[in-house]
């Protein structure tokens, strides 16, 4: 197939596009003659070459990009594929070897809004530690004060005793500065806790794998509460963790505070991971008891789809080489293809890709071995820059340009522009269309009429379209007889946490928290 500039731009565009040429070709009438007497006489020779795509370029580029594309018939043999793994991880004969773990999380309860406690929480999850003390006011009414702390590098890849002593001296540090260090009152913590846990209750989860580019050591195999709360007590802390959470969790309680139909907490930021609510009879790995309501959130761990190489009928080389340099090669492959900690990354390796190929940045070959710009370097080209580059509408792409300066590229031409953001489009499109279809795996195995899926992440926040695209795709394919919705989930790692800390301790205090956020370094 070949693109023209007009077929790069997609449909919805060129609508804009042509009122906008319309105006400006009165415009263009009048000053034309002028404006290209002054270039003719001003201009610096290069400009005056204006470069002319070859159709067996754009021939090219769009072989490579097809690589890219998911087929709807794709789509739906991934769905099966998942439920499959969802049941291999759920059943006690095959969890063992299977690669979705689907972690029964001990979470029964759903939050009601009556809920009241002043609890703390803990958010650990990528290079941020947030602390926050909650007040759960009882008529769906939540204030809170937090703060966030910096996990540098050297401790996210050093030893897990260091990890879990930071961050007791970041919670002391925030617990003085809010007059609760030493009183009579020893605070529940609701950990959110967003990496791999097998659970054996609510305070209990033996961390699986790192993922996610953590790696401390010492922490695989152990409970991560148990080694908090060492830390904890050794330095004295009056708070005890009373529950561990994943991150999707906390997204579905925070979701469901509000909206009762929620049944699915998804995560699209730095990793990618969701969870749902399951019968207890589909679960055959639970050891918790059968009272009601009978059913468990199950934390399905689908970074890791695709781990046994089920998926490699879609996966690309540029799929293959972010894996090769990631912190865990061969793990969380479907977080590979999805998540923010490796979109950008992707994107990064088709520019240079096309670039030897001669296919991109054209007018740019002298400034090819400069190395040194980001361009070249693993994680140059920030995932954050894709959602900018989409962001651009028309034919200025004045933001693009700009994320082109940032990684190295002086004065793209619009070619050059057009191609970058038709990689974006491409790549974060069949992102969508993968988490699309993971949930509605989901959503038409609940099979309630009323469907609401809480959502969070960075990715899923800041991309101009990525709701758009996983929207359209799940229209497709879930049930027509399921209503479902995506609402974005207020700080579910936050105010989560404390829920489930509240309703694991039905506790209640008095003193009200004041409200402010920090960063420190
Ligand atoms: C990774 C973690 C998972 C978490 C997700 C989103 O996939 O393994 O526990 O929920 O990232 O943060």
């Amino acid at each position: 197939m070949r693109f023209s500039v007009v077929q790069i731009l997609e449909d919805d565009l060129i609508a804009p596009i042509i009122k906008k040429v319309a105006y400006g070709l009165a415009t263009t009438c009048i000053l034309g003659g002028a404006v290209y007497a002054g270039y003719r006489v001003a201009a610096p020779a290069q400009q005056q070459t204006r470069h002319y795509r070859q159709p067996e370029l754009n021939d090219q580029i769009e072989t490579v990009l097809d690589s890219l594309k998911i087929a709807d018939d794709q789509l739906v043999h991934i769905m099966h594929l998942l439920e499959a793994e969802m049941n291999a991880g759920l059943s006690p004969s095959t969890h063992d070897q299977a690669v979705v773990k689907m972690f029964p999380t001990y979470v029964k309860n759903i939050p009601t809004g009556t809920e009241v406690g002043q609890v703390l929480a803990l958010d650990l999850g990528g290079t941020n530690f947030r602390v926050l003390l909650i007040d759960l006011r009882g008529n769906s009414r939540i204030e809170l004060t937090s703060k966030i702390f910096l996990i540098p590098q050297s401790i996210m890849m050093g030893d897990g005793k260091q990890l879990f002593r930071h961050l007791s001296e970041c919670l002391h540090e925030f617990m003085l500065k809010e007059h609760i260090l030493n009183t009579d009152v020893c605070y529940p913590i609701g950990f959110t806790f967003s990496f791999p846990c097998s659970q054996e209750g609510l305070a209990s989860a033996r961390l699986t794998s790192w993922t996610k580019g953590f790696s401390c050591s010492g922490v695989v195999n152990e409970d991560v509460v148990k080694l908090f709360q060492n830390a904890i007590n050794e330095k004295g802390i009056n708070a005890k963790c009373v529950a561990l959470i994943n991150d999707t969790v906390g997204t579905l309680m925070a979701c469901a505070y509000k909206d009762p139909a929620t049944a699915v907490g998804l995560i699209l930021g730095t990793g990618t991971n969701a969870c749902y609510i399951e019968q207890l009879d589909k679960v055959g790995t639970w050891k918790g008891d059968y009272d009601e309501p009978k059913q468990v959130i199950i934390n399905m761990e689908w970074g890791a789809f695709g781990d046994n190489h089920r998926l490699d009928f879609i996966r690309t080389r540029y799929d293959e080489e972010v894996d090769l340099s990631s912190t865990n090669p061969g793990r969380q492959i479907f977080e590979k293809m999805i998540s923010g900690l490796y979109m950008g990354e992707i994107v990064r390796l088709i520019i240079l890709d096309l670039l030897q190929r001669e296919l991109l940045f054209l007018g740019h070959r002298d400034t090819y071995g400069d190395y040194k710009t980001p361009l070249y370097n693993r994680g140059g080209f920030y995932t954050k820059f894709v959602s900018t580059v989409e962001t651009d509408e028309g034919i200025k792409f004045s933001n693009t340009r700009r994320v082109l300066e940032d990684i190295g590229i002086q004065n793209p031409t619009f070619d050059d522009c057009a191609i970058v953001q038709h990689i974006c489009r491409q790549v974060s499109k069949r992102a969508a269309k993968l988490a699309a279809a993971g949930l509605s795996v989901l959503i038409n195995r609940i099979g309630r009429p009323n469907v609401t899926v809480g959502v969070d992440g960075s990715l899923y926040r800041y991309h101009p379209r990525f709701k758009t695209n996983m929207e359209r795709c799940m229209d497709m394919l879930v049930n027509k007889s399921i209503q479902f919705k995506i609402a974005l989930s207020d700080d579910g790692s936050g105010k989560g946490a404390a829920l489930v800390a509240c309703l694991a301790e039905g506790t209640s205090w008095k003193k009200p928290a004041a409200h402010h956020e920090e960063t420190v370094n």
